[in-house]
Parts: structure tokens; C-alpha cells; sequence
């Protein structure tokens, strides 16, 4: 009999990480977007490493081994660091700029070091974002039913945008998979999602790190980023050995293209989490929401 599907998520990048059959790495805003971007462009390999000095001695390997330097991009508190082509806005990526460099090195505070920590797991690794949500959750689904996701998070604690993200995938998982099994933060990831109440986009926009871009001047990438299902391109990673260990790559599988009608925002369920934290709020009382439904119910 076929394993049933199940899915865990874990809510920041540092928690420990669960036995799954493939991971489904989520940096919304911005690395998974970006990410996403390059390969939707037609972007060539990209090697996702932990640092900005990491990222400059491989990009200087790379140059000396192929005679072309990559492209160097990547983020330092949000702003590209010193010496690099460019920083971390998926809007800053075009065509041109993949055609004249077909490799890059990324190196991001978050996502990137989320990749390599879901590849040191040994499962094959996918980057996934809000704009290749589906594509992404396919593939998973092809490669087993164990489903990881793993949100990059920020400084090692969950976002809301990334978890958000989660929430969205999962939502389609269910509507294919009814029958899938939920870890525990999977529900809390569907519940932030059910949370929105269908308006994805302004709830990404109350995340920390999307004020943050805002204030910065990098508003435009978060609505970019909220674009759903806007790519069918998987980005897959794979290692390949270089000195007396591996290093990381990223490179594109096809998605599935068929398209997908708009969907309708998934209604709170009776029971869930909202509704009680509703109820604490409306009744200004905390206890109640720690005592629970009996409590609520009066009884
Ligand atoms: C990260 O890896 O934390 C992000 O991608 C940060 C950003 O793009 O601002």
C-alpha cells in the first residue's frame, strides 16, 4: 500500500530537522524569490554558499577554473555587500544580465545557509518560493511522500512571511492530498495562511523583514515576491566534490505548466487556533484562550 503523504515544517532555519524524503526550502523575502527569478530568466547554475567571504573565494575559484567570473550577488543586512555585482532584489535580475553571466554565486543571512543545511541532510533540496509555489510542491511530490519544509526564517526564529509561504503550499497540498498527515507547525503554518483571509499580499506586507524592505526602499520586491504561481521552474539542488569536500549547486528542472484555476481563500475551520485567540481578544481576558474550548464554551 502507497505511503500516505505527510508533511512537517519547520519554522526557522537552526531547529532540528526531521527524517523527510525531500525538502522544500522557503526564503520568500527574498532568497527563494531571487533564486527562483534567476532560473526563470534562463540563469545557469547557481552556488549558494553561507558568507560574503565564502561567496568572494569561490567566485575567484570559479573565475580561475572556467576564465569567466560569475555573477556575485547576495545580501548583508539586506543591502548588497561591498564588492559584489548585485544585491538581493529579484528586480534586479534581467535577461541581459543572466545572459552575460550563466553562473552565479549567492550568499544571503538566511536563505542560502537554509539550503545548505537542508542539503547536508542528504534528501534532494528544492528552493521554493510564493511564485513557484505549485511547481515546487509537484516535484516534491514526485521525488516522495515525506514532505519537509523548512522555513529560512530570520536570526534564527520564524517569519511571518516564510512561514505564510508555508502555509500557501500546504493549502494546495491538501486540496490534492486530502488525506495528508500534518505535523503540528504544518497546522500552525496553515492557520497563518487561513489567517489572511485570502489577502496574501498585505499580510506579507505586515512581515518584520517586509517593513524592513520597505523602509529601505525595497518595497516593490515584496509584492514581486507575492506573485503566485507566476514561474513553473524548479530550482533543484545537487552537489558535486570539489577539494576533500562537496559544494552546493542549484539548477532548474522544468515545473509542471498546467495552470491552475484561482483559488479561494481557505475558510477558518470551527476548532482552529483564530477563532480562540478571537475569543481571548474579544473577551480581553488571556486565561480564557490558555483554558481552551471548555472554557469558551462556558462550561
Ligand atoms: C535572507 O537570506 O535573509 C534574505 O534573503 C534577506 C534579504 O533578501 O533581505
Amino acid at each position: 500500500m502507497a505511503r500516505p503523504v505527510e508533511a512537517d515544517v519547520v519554522l526557522a532555519c537552526g531547529e532540528h530537522l526531521p527524517a523527510v524524503d525531500v525538502w522544500l526550502v522557503i526564503d520568500v523575502l527574498r532568497a527563494t524569490t531571487v533564486i527562483t527569478r534567476w532560473f526563470e530568466l534562463g540563469g545557469g547554475d547557481l552556488y549558494p554558499v553561507a558568507s560574503t567571504r565564502e561567496a568572494r573565494e569561490l567566485a575567484r575559484r570559479l573565475s580561475s577554473e572556467e576564465g569567466t567570473p560569475p555573477l556575485l550577488m547576495g545580501e548583508e543586512n539586506a543591502i548588497p555587500p561591498e564588492g559584489f555585482d548585485l544585491g538581493n532584489s529579484p528586480l534586479d535580475l534581467s535577461r541581459e544580465c543572466v545572459r552575460s553571466h550563466p553562473r552565479a554565486v549567492m550568499s544571503t543571512s538566511n536563505g542560502t545557509v537554509a539550503l545548505l543545511s537542508a542539503a547536508a541532510t542528504g534528501v534532494p533540496v528544492i528552493a521554493a518560493c510564493v511564485r513557484n509555489a505549485s511547481a515546487a510542491l509537484d516535484h516534491a511530490l514526485s521525488i516522495g511522500p515525506r514532505l519537509g519544509l523548512l522555513c529560512a526564517g530570520r536570526r534564527k526564529r520564524p517569519a511571518w512571511d516564510d512561514t505564510l509561504c508555508a502555509g500557501l503550499i500546504l493549502n494546495e497540498l491538501r486540496e490534492s492530498h486530502p488525506e495528508v498527515l500534518l505535523a503540528d507547525s504544518a497546522r500552525l503554518a496553515l492557520l497563518t495562511l487561513q489567517s489572511s483571509q485570502g489577502r496574501l499580499s498585505e499580510s506579507m506586507r505586515s512581515a518584520d523583514h517586509a517593513v524592513f524592505l520597505e523602509r529601505i526602499g525595497y518595497g516593490p520586491d515584496v509584492d514581486f515576491a507575492c506573485e503566485q504561481d507566476a514561474a513553473s521552474v524548479v530550482p533543484l539542488l545537487h552537489e558535486e566534490p570539489e577539494g576533500n569536500g562537496m559544494r552546493a549547486i542549484l539548477h532548474a528542472v522544468p515545473g509542471n505548466t498546467r495552470p491552475r484555476p484561482p483559488r479561494p481563500a481557505p475558510e477558518p475551520e470551527p476548532d482552529d487556533f483564530v477563532q480562540l485567540l478571537q475569543y481571548a481578544q474579544e473577551e480581553g481576558n488571556e486565561a480564557h484562550f490558555f483554558l481552551g474550548k471548555n472554557k469558551r464554551k462556558g462550561q
